[in-house]
């Protein structure tokens, strides 16, 4: 079998995003655009893509700087798609066998769709195999001009075209299947005598009939698999689809999604099976959320490993945190970056922990600010307890030591060690360490004034 690389053209602008960012970075489904097709292509079975950039291309190079099977082809004038692809010729010196090319900003592709083009342009013995549909409305699209048993003879541009033409209603979708010898010669021919004075890639289906080789239609049934994504609107309508794409495969591998519509979870997120997901909510980044989670309304989660039977409760927010198995978190909770909390831990309303560390069965059950802490096993935070971690500096950790029970309103005025088992009482100040054991009280005593309340007023 032939090796596949993937030419995936990304030079243009996107002019009507309205935006100063290129086009294909901006994101569907959490992930730039520009991540779908190059996907899609390394799922087909792609070893190897080049990217045709321009604008912005140091940002478009940026973005992939982490992974070696992408390189990169400039096209310093956008002077069309022929042209962009012969910009590539230097990038794939070398190579033989058979170039899938896509767009940049036709993200719904399906792998098992450029699959199943490539198998019939190797079983066809074809030179180029063109990804078409047919759509009610061809507007704006190249028509594609069919001869005897599926061979192309043409495909016209809507500028291009006669009125005959424009009535074809099977479309080019940008999409192809080419032999690498064939395509840099045919690239290399081209010229832009034609209406928009562009080098037009689709020129390559008459040089093919030129040369007696096979050009043939792999049609789609699915016309949104090769919509563009040319404005926003297109963006977030691309954006439902792989959304619902992303949700659908979760439920399919077993997990529950009671208004999957209103949920927005990114690809890439892992979620375990008879997890039950409420809904609007949003899971996104590097997420990993094990088996029998519950998962209430509007709880918004990124890049965060989340273990087994875990129940997050309605409202809560956390980032970049890991969660033990069995534990509770919330409602209302919000765990910022860096807050590891054991097996059966209990985080309850208006809790706040960032760079934490929490012992197995330990509890903060409400209103309750950890930050920069070290907590033991089974400790008990009580009611409004409070880590004073920055002196206007500098940060400082608080330890606590296991067993530890904190009363309600306390507070640890960093840097604070507090031995195991002890007992602090309600309304505390710490500012000294606290042996293990021990009681730790510090308040002002208190005094009753009997009838001072009545003689003022009567006085
Ligand atoms: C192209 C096809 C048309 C097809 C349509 C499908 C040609 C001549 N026409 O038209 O038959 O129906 O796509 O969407 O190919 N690009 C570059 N450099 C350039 C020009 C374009 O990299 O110089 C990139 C764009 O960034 C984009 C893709 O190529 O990702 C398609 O370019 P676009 O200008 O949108 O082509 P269309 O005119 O829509
Ligand atoms: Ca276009």
């Amino acid at each position: 079998m032939s090796e596949v690389a993937a030419l995936v053209l990304a030079a243009g602008k996107g002019t009507r995003m309205k935006s100063g960012f290129v086009k294909v970075l901006h994101e569907a489904a959490g992930a730039p655009l520009i991540d779908w097709p190059v996907a899609a292509a390394r799922e087909a079975g792609a070893g190897r893509v080049v990217l045709v950039a321009g604008h912005q291309a140091d940002r478009v190079q940026a973005h992939f700087s982490t992974d070696p099977a992408v390189s990169f082809a400039l096209q310093q004038e956008q002077l069309g798609t022929g042209h962009a692809v012969a910009c590539a010729a230097g990038a794939l010196e070398g190579f033989s066998g058979t170039i899938l090319i896509l767009c940049g900003d036709v993200p719904l592709i399906r792998p098992e769709t450029l699959q199943g083009m490539l198998a019939a342009h190797r079983d066809l013995g074809a030179a180029l195999t063109v990804l078409t549909t047919h759509v009610d409305n061809p507007f704006g699209y190249g028509r594609v001009v069919k001869g005897e048993g599926g061979r192309i003879l043409r495909i016209v541009e809507q500028k291009d075209a006669t009125p005959e033409e424009l009535k074809i209603n099977e479309i080019n979708s940008g999409i192809y299947c080419v032999e690498s010898e064939f395509l840099f010669a045919a690239v290399a021919s081209l010229s832009n005598d034609n209406a928009q004075k562009e080098y037009y890639l689709t020129d390559i289906v008459l040089r093919a009939a030129e040369q007696e080789l096979l050009a043939l239609a792999f049609s789609v049934d699915d016309p949104d698999e090769v919509m563009g994504v040319n404005d926003r609107a297109q963006l977030a309508a691309a954006g439902a689809v792989l959304r619902k794409r992303i949700n659908e495969s979760l439920m399919l591998s077993g997990v529950t999604m009671i208004a999957p519509d209103t949920c927005y979870i990114d690809s890439g997120v892992k979620i375990g099976s008879d997890t039950i997901i409420h809904p609007n909510v949003h899971v996104s980044g590097n997420t990993i959320i094990g088996s029998e989670c519950v998962i209430e309304p509007s709880v918004v989660i990124r890049n965060c490993t989340i273990a087994d039977k875990v129940t997050l409760k309605a409202g809560s927010v956390m980032a970049d945190s890991v969660i033990g198995e069995e534990a509770a978190i919330g409602p209302m909770a919000h765990l910022r970056p860096d807050s590891q909390l054991g097996a059966h831990v209990k985080i309850g309303n208006f809790v706040e922990t960032k760079k934490i560390v929490m012992g197995e069965g330990s509890k903060a059950s409400h209103l309750t600010y950890l930050g920069d802490a070290s907590i033991g096993r089974d400790v008990n935070i009580g009611c409004g307890t409070i880590t004073c971690n920055y002196d206007g500096v500098k940060k400082h950790r608080t330890v606590i030591g296991d067993g530890v029970f904190v009363g309600s309103d306390v507070q640890f005025v960093a840097p604070i060690t507090v031995g195991a088992n002890s007992l602090i009482a309600a309304g505390t100040t710490v500012t000294q360490d606290i042996p293990p054991d021990s009681l730790a009280l510090a308040r002002v005593p208190q005094v009753n004034k009997v009838g001072w309340v009545k003689k003022k007023r009567e006085g």
